[in-house]
């Protein structure tokens, strides 16, 4: 068999969901460049994968449109192979629907069968669509992969999640919760920064409970000491946290290494004690208001984001003024915010108390509001202050100026030379709006 079957076609890839379907997408990237496969643009592509995202209904409605609509083209090259993948089709029922409403999708794939990617492609170009697999579940080290920003590499440590919140669905999309050796995730960093990255993302669902079923041992925050102890100009950040199981060792690890930023994501989902407990969190409001006090004490200047569910099966209006309680006290710096979505499968699908379309929203308007007004006045309070800002490209709203990122993450403009792309700046910042600042850099 020739090194790579496919030279000369093309591929087009395109991911929905979180960071780690963006992971998981460079690595069917790297598989496909492998055997021969270039980029190009959906009409002209040879193969193309949909990578997809389960967590919310939105997102799936979203999704079955898009793939309908490959049927046009599909229509216009008979042998063009489409394969849908990530968390849509690793729910068994939804890869059953999916292949059975699309008659035109040649193969479907789950989140934990990225190895079997080549034959399911070579048996698609054979004109075979393959029985739906069964997966494997395995830890992908050693498959190739195209990273999509030189800058910032996100790296994996853990898949799966082992939490059951009742909410989620990620614990059928993506399987029981393994970590990667710490050698192998060592190994990957360093080839990044290598490469010329300058910011490396840890990747896990709960990357705090990160080592459990390991030959020896580690924690998270271990791990990220070693990696922020590795040589090279770089920062490193890491996301999703669970309260559950964020520790003073975390907090202490952060304070203690510059090159770790001083970012915090811990996903709260509700301030109410009884929806917590009702969504299987295993804290209380109370519990994560003194873990944030803790770390801020430990770690000036520490961003602390969150996300946050309203609508959840039961909650009340008091429930819901209690979330508003805790935006208050803890003041987030941004939020990620959702409206409650069943999930088929979940233990909440069947829960009790289901909130009407419109008091959900209500809601969702009044807690947007309020987190709107609250990022708005932090990010006037920075107003002056120099922030350290890696600059990752040109702003995609204007291309005449530069975006960049703060060690919080924010999203800064500044208008400065296309030699500092890729490169640490100091800036100063001379004017905030809700989701982004101006800055200037600093001669
Ligand atoms: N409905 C709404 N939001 C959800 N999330 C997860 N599952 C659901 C659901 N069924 C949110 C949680 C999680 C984020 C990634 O998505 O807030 O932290
Ligand atoms: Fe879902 Fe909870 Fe696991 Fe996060 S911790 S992926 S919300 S089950």
């Amino acid at each position: 068999m020739p090194e790579k079957p496919f030279e000369g076609r093309f591929y087009y890839i395109e991911t929905f969901g979180c960071q780690q379907n963006e992971r998981d997408s460079e690595i069917i990237a790297g598989i496909l460049e492998d055997l021969g496969f270039l980029p190009s643009d959906v009409f002209s592509a040879d193969i193309i994968i949909f990578n997809t995202c389960a967590v919310r209904e939105t997102a799936e409605e979203k999704i079955k449109g898009k793939i309908g609509a490959l049927k046009a083209l599909k229509y216009k090259n008979k042998d063009l192979v489409i394969g849908i993948g990530g968390c849509m089709t690793a729910v068994e029922e939804t890869a059953e629907e999916i292949y059975k409403t699309f008659p035109f999708v040649s193969f479907v794939f789950g989140t934990g069968a990225l190895e079997k990617l080549p034959r399911l492609i070579k048996d698609a170009f054979n004109g075979r669509r393959t029985p739906l697999g069964d997966e494997s579940g395995e830890i992908p080290e050693e498959l190739p992969s195209v990273r999509r920003d030189p800058y910032r590499a996100d790296v994996s440590v853990m898949y799966g999640c082992d939490n059951f919140c009742t909410y989620c669905i990620v614990p059928y999309t993506r399987g029981r919760e393994r970590s990667r050796l710490p050698d192998e995730i060592l190994k990957e960093v360093s080839a990044a920064v290598k490469g010329g990255a300058k910011e490396i993302t840890l990747l896990g669902q709960n990357v705090n409970s990160y080592g459990k079923g390991l030959p020896e041992k580690t924690s998270f925050p271990e791990l990220l000491s070693s990696v922020a102890s590795l040589e090279g100009d770089f920062r490193v950040r890491f996301m999703t946290s669970h309260p559950k199981d964020a520790s003073d060792a975390l907090f202490e690890a952060m304070a203690a290494n510059p090159k770790i930023c001083k970012h915090l994501h811990l996903p709260v989902q509700s301030g109410s004690d009884r929806v917590l407990k009702a969504m299987n969190r295993r804290y209380t409001a109370a519990h994560y208001i003194s873990l944030i006090k803790k770390a801020r004490a430990l770690i000036p200047d520490l961003v602390v984001t969150s996300d946050i569910i309203v609508g959840f099966p039961g909650e009340t209006e008091e429930d819901f003024e209690e979330t508003l309680d805790l935006l208050r006290e803890i003041r987030f710096d941004s939020l990620f915010t959702f409206i409650y979505s069943v999930r088929r499968g979940t233990r909440a699908a069947t829960m009790e108390g289901k909130i009407d379309e419109k008091t959900a929203h209500a809601r969702f308007d009044r807690l947007v509001a309020l987190q709107n007004a609250v990022s708005r006045a932090e990010n006037e309070a920075l107003v002056g202050k120099t922030l350290r800002l890696l600059v990752t490209g040109k702003s995609e709203t204007d291309p005449a100026v530069l975006a960049a990122r703060s060690e919080g993450n924010r999203l800064c403009h500044l208008k400065a030379d296309l030699s500092l792309i890729g490169k640490f700046v100091n800036a100063e910042i001379i004017s905030a709006k809700t989701w982004s600042l101006e800055a200037s850099v600093r001669p």
